[in-house]
């Protein structure tokens, strides 16, 4: 299998993603009016649990203020603007999709975190960063549109420092084929889905050794189960980033879920 990164671009190139957040956001007051980082939870924590899970990851990696964290696949930004809110660490964000950079950014001017985090285009398989940069990685629902996983493990392993941790947070294949299309990809051309038995496979021999391993899918589950269960996500959610047919495809990731064809694995690996 090899690697369809035009496709996984293409997937998420949201065009007019800034001017749309602009104007989702006028619900929060005026646009010199500075936001929380939880205010934009409904929007830009790209993956399954949400702000909950981002909050779960960061606790078992144990990030610390003095840290420095690199989030690979930092989409618009969630995950590294709560992390320095909450843990008060320095966070880079990397992605392919620039329209979500340049969003990444925008969103950061808004909550003031400027000082604090930064992202830039690039990829997760070339990493623009020095060896031995950052104290922690993070990997949230990015793999699985990346078939190089070899290449993908190595490079997280050369930017970390000895001793560094990666954390990731993976939607992986159990059994049977998924529903398309889901939230990373609209046909099976830029999904590479693995078991959590080969994630592990291909991760170890990079330079890790497992410190947490964690079958997450019952609590997927749930999740999905009282989402069901509730009326639709207030506004602003992540349909103002991947445009009105997001709720198919969070249906049918809920739907994989629940029929046990995708499941969720949480784990975070010391860099040897
Ligand atoms: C489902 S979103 C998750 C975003 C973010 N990690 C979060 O949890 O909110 C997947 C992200 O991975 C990025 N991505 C996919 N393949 C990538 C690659 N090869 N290099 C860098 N980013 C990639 C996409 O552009 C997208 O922003």
């Amino acid at each position: 299998m090899t690697d369809n990164l035009d496709g996984v671009r293409d997937h998420y190139r949201a065009t007019g993603l800034t001017e749309r957040l602009k104007a989702a956001l006028a619900a929060f007051g005026p646009e010199q009016q500075r936001l929380a980082p939880p205010q934009l939870a409904g929007l830009d924590q790209f993956h399954t649990r949400g702000l909950a899970a981002t909050a779960d990851l960061a606790k078992l990696a144990g990030i610390t203020a003095e840290m420095s964290v690199l989030d690979i696949g930092s989409g618009v930004g969630g995950p590294a603007r709560f992390l320095a809110a909450t843990c008060g660490c320095r966070v880079t964000g990397v992605d392919l999709s620039e329209p979500f950079v340049e969003a990444a950014r925008y969103l950061t001017e808004r909550t003031g975190q400027g000082g604090q985090v930064s992202f830039q285009a690039g990829s997760a398989l070339q990493l623009p960063f020095e060896d031995a940069s950052f104290d922690v990685a993070l990997l949230q629902h990015v793999a699985m549109n990346i078939a190089d996983r070899a290449k993908l493990y190595r490079e997280i392993r050369r930017v970390l420092k000895v001793g560094g941790k990666f954390a990731t947070f993976d939607v992986v294949l159990n059994t049977g084929e998924p529903h398309y299309p889901v939230p990373w990809a609209r046909t099976p051309a830029t999904s590479f889905l693995l078991t959590a038995a080969a994630t592990r496979e291909a991760i170890e021999p990079a330079g890790f050794r497992a410190i947490v391993w964690q079958d997450d899918s019952e609590l997927a589950k749930a999740w999905v189960a009282q989402l069901r269960a509730s009326s639709p996500p207030p506004s602003p959610n992540l349909g103002v980033v991947m445009g009105p047919e997001f709720a198919e495809l969070a249906a049918n990731l809920g739907r994989n879920l629940l029929e046990g064809r995708l499941g969720i694995l949480t784990a975070v690996f010391e860099a040897t």
